[in-house]
């Protein structure tokens, strides 16, 4: 069986991009559309396009390489964004199948047909080959404009727009969601999802339906969706007056879906006067360390003994950190695990376990295939999101929402430290002191100045360690992946015990260490693998408690070596990840700034990531 289920997860393939679409009865501003798109450009910023059916049933297009921002720009030049009409799509990429060209952005055309995408199609060069052999041409080299071509050849050979799209659906193998409008039928649109995400929105009057890879893309006042299930085929038809969705599973039965109520769209995000996201979001980890542990300690998972954690990137980290609490204060058994590693292992599964899935976003492919995977074996199964809308909590057993809200910037922050407190919330309710905590975070905050000026010295360093021993190395992690992320300088994390044991060949002139010793009981250990690699002439920066700086200033050699000692608030074991956290993300935070690097959008990288 499992077996199976490893194969099923291989086929489903890779997805990503984000999509939205409109059909009203009204006419709709298309900016909308862009401003949309905007909120979606987490899901990919390579290039991004919208289209839409005017008056005279011609199809406008207009794409664009680069963020969404570039395309309003050149919308904006080349006449008015404020055009009305009554259907709509728009879609932002990150490019799986084909190079970033104005070619292969989305929307994609063929006739009077014009459609987004988000995911891949496994058989399209067979597809391409027979549509090219009945005399099809091309302009670029995706799988998604095969689609377009199939549907408008299908329409061609004398088919409707349903008929046309059904029998494209029925060729196509591939996890894909599609939206695919027709100028000559432009009371229609229609669409189609399995496994990439697809969520229909519906206006309170009903005279308007959206359809979205994410809530986060409908215009502020929609307040009910349906998620669409894999392979529904979702018709949203205009009688001019009203817009119904018809729900259809492959054999063109009609189903019904459930309509979830009240929800949150996310509407204009600001940045609140901060000069990026990344700079809001990181102000905000210190108010949401104490709403989310107050908020959540009510929850209680303390009555399970055994844990296994499974998530990705930053996700994983926030495990990692967690497991060492856990065991030492809980005595709870916590395994951590990488999810694209997990799912791919014959993994010994146990019944008295509690799988624990940790994803900001809910829509990490590797962390909901491996809980796909967990459940299809009959384990229970626990997820810790950031979107209570998002597929894993839709998908595991019950589910605990981080309460960091909306995170826009790529690089993940306050979600790192709500993901931590909310895990301390859940199995050690009365353990933090949080008002503490939130005040000597906002302390880091406001030694800004310091971090600056280590900034500065570590922009030259094409080779940066960070260095802890226990709850230090998993923030030595999440330090080591911030700075890479935003930088693109490669640093690396070691735990302290281990640089003996080969990474110290590494050190030379060259190297900064970033290291973790605020005065507990690593601090002597730590303070050795300090001076082990100023020895070795590495520069050596040290972040230890403001109670600690006699004692630090007696190690003569870091002293007069070191690059750097910066001072975080005195606190315990339960309170220095916190501080050391906010501090390595407004480490990284500059030194990318220093650089000139887009801190929101660094280069190759995604919000979500939903490929595997
Ligand atoms: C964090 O800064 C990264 N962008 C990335 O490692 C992220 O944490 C990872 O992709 C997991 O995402 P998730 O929490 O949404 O599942």
């Amino acid at each position: 069986m499992q077996n199976d289920i490893i194969k099923m997860c291989l086929d489903w393939g890779c997805i990503m991009c984000g999509i939205v679409a409109f059909l009203s009865s009204n006419k709709v501003n298309t900016s909308n559309l862009l401003e949309s798109l905007s909120r979606l450009e987490y899901r990919g910023y390579d290039s991004c396009g919208i289209a839409y059916i005017n008056d005279d049933n011609s199809i406008y297009i207009r794409k664009s390489v680069g963020y969404v921002q570039d395309l309003k720009n050149d919308i904006a030049n080349n006449g008015s964004r404020d055009t009305l009409s009554h259907v709509g799509i728009g879609h932002t990429r990150w490019a799986t199948n084909g190079p970033v060209t104005i070619e292969n952005a989305h929307p994609h055309t063929s006739g009077n047909i014009c459609l987004v995408h988000n995911g891949i199609i496994e058989n399209y060069e067979e597809i391409k080959n027979n549509l090219v052999e009945a005399g099809m041409c091309f302009y670029g080299n995706t799988d998604t404009e095969v689609i377009a071509k199939l549907i408008d050849h299908n329409k061609k050979i004398g088919m409707s727009f349903f008929n046309a799209f059904k029998a494209c659906i029925s060729k196509l193998q591939g996890s894909y969601s599609l939206v695919v409008i027709d100028s000559d039928t432009p009371n229609q649109m229609l669409c189609y999802k399995n496994v990439a995400p697809l969520v229909i929105g519906i206006s309170d009057d009903s005279r308007s339906i959206y359809a979205a890879s994410d809530i986060l893309a409908f215009p502020q006042g929609i307040k009910r969706c349906i998620y669409a299930e894999d392979q529904d085929i979702i018709q949203v038809v205009s009688d001019g007056n009203t817009v119904s969705a018809n729900f259809f599973d492959r054999n063109m039965k009609n189903i019904e879906r459930n309509i979830s109520q009240d929800i949150e769209s996310a509407g204009e995000i600001h940045k609140d006067g901060f000069e990026d996201y990344m700079l809001k979001e990181i102000h905000e980890e210190s108010g949401i360390v104490k709403h989310v542990y107050d908020k959540i300690k009510h929850k209680s998972l303390a009555h399970h003994r055994k844990i296994c954690f499974v998530a990705c990137g930053t996700s994983y980290y926030a495990a990692v950190l967690s497991s060492y609490y856990l065991e030492k204060y809980a005595s709870v058994q916590a395994r951590c695990e990488i999810a694209s590693e997990f799912r791919y292992r014959s993994p010994i599964m146990e019944r008295d376990c509690l799988y624990v899935f940790i994803s900001q976003s809910g829509e990490t492919l590797d962390t909901l295939y491996a809980l796909k995977m967990v459940k299809a074996h009959g384990y229970n199964t626990f997820a810790l999101v950031n979107n209570s809308h998002s597929a894993i909590a839709r998908e595991a057993d019950s589910y605990s929402n981080v309460m960091a809200g909306p995170e826009i910037c790529v690089a993940s922050t306050k979600a790192f430290v709500a993901q931590f407190a909310s895990l301390m919330a859940l199995f050690m309710p009365e353990k933090l002191d949080t008002n503490n905590i939130s005040k000597n975070m906002d302390a880091v905050l406001q030694n800004n100045n310091d971090i600056k000026t280590l900034a500065d010295k570590i922009i030259s360093y094409k080779n940066i360690v960070f260095i802890g021993k226990c709850y230090h190395y998993a923030i030595a992690m999440e330090g080591a992946l911030k700075m890479k992320e935003l930088s693109y300088i490669n640093a690396q994390a070691y735990c302290s015990g281990e640089m003996k044991h080969g990474p110290i060949a590494t050190v030379d002139k060259d190297l900064c260490a970033i290291i973790f010793a605020p005065k507990d009981e690593f601090f002597d250990k730590t303070i050795t693998t300090a001076e082990e690699i100023t020895a070795r002439k590495g520069n050596v920066v040290i972040i230890t408690n403001k109670s600690n700086k006699e004692i630090i200033e007696q190690y003569s050699n870091i002293k007069s070596q070191s690059s750097h000692i910066s001072y975080i608030s005195d606190g315990d074991e339960m309170s220095y990840p916190f501080y050391e956290a906010i501090y390595v993300h407004l480490l990284a935070y500059n030194v990318a700034k220093k650089m000139g690097k887009n801190v929101d959008k660094p280069r190759n990288l995604a919000k979500s990531v939903t490929v595997e």
